[in-house]
């Protein structure tokens, strides 16, 4: 696990598209998973500013995003369709056949929906790099606290915690989606390599409990310490709680020396 400290959201969004970046330039037909939220739009605005800088080609990257809310359409302002082509796929030369975001507006059938999004993973040879955020309850993904470990691509119940953290994006009276699809967090672990960006004293808590608690149901992200390759991005905030600073930052000084292809 690495885990790389930044002073300000901007400098985390910077380090995460420069990640990403690299990726696609050692891969260009990299398999992208991408996540949605506040936390990811510098990371986006700075993967568009180095395309359009004519660094960075994604025509043929593939993508698959973590999840989409039940009932909203790809049109609807607080849909995650609508977040990614707002901030990202509209800006950059991504091939639209080969974006994959899951279908909020299915109605039935959602096991059979759902192993088919898995199997569309499956077919493109799995993911390569998955982008996440996470809940202030510790989530990644939709994957509630009390997910199963092992869970796959499925129709998720929100929690109350979530349902209340996206309020504010709804209009007054507006029903705020319950349920979401949402990869899995067995789906999420068989990525080859994950980088979860994390900003603000609200993330604090999560973080700490993810990365230096027990692995736990309770705390969905804490099943990323059984992934061979996580590299996490903070801001002082975010990371305030967490106890082994000194000894991330010496794991990061030896890995830039000795390994630096992992950075
Ligand atoms: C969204 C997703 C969620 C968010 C998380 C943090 O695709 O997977 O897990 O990453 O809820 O959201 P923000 O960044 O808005 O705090």
């Amino acid at each position: 696990m690495l885990l790389v400290l930044k002073s300000s959201e901007e400098e985390l969004g910077c380090e995460a598209a420069r990640i990403v970046a690299n990726a696609v330039r050692a891969n260009p037909a990299l398999r992208l998973g991408l996540a949605t939220g506040s936390t990811m739009l510098g990371m986006y605005k700075d993967l568009v500013r180095l395309h359009k800088q004519g660094n960075l080609d994604f025509s043929r990257v593939i993508t698959f995003n973590l999840d989409e809310y039940l009932g909203l359409a790809p049109s609807h302002a607080q849909s995650f369709h609508h977040f990614m082509y707002q901030n990202f796929f509209s800006h950059v030369n991504l091939n639209p056949r080969n974006i994959r975001i899951p279908d909020g507006t299915i109605k039935g059938g959602y096991a059979q929906y759902c192993s088919s999004y898995e199997e569309a993973i499956r077919n493109a040879g799995g993911i390569d790099l998955q982008v996440l955020g996470i809940g202030r309850n510790g989530h990644i993904g939709f994957n509630e606290p009390t997910s199963s470990l092992g869970s796959r691509t499925r129709l998720k119940v929100l929690s109350k915690e979530t349902i209340e953290d996206n309020r504010r994006f709804f209009a007054l009276g507006e029903k705020i989606p319950e349920c979401a699809i949402t990869m899995g967090i067995g789906t999420i672990l068989e990525a080859k390599r994950l980088l979860l960006l994390a900003s603000g004293p609200s993330k604090a808590a999560a973080i700490a409990n993810a990365i230096e608690g027990p692995i736990s149901a309770a705390v969905t992200a804490s099943a990323l310490q059984l992934h061979p390759d996580v590299t996490f991005i903070v801001d002082r905030e975010a990371g305030a709680l967490l106890k082994q600073q000194e000894y991330y930052r010496r794991v990061l000084e030896m890995t830039a020396i000795l390994t630096p292809e992992r950075l």
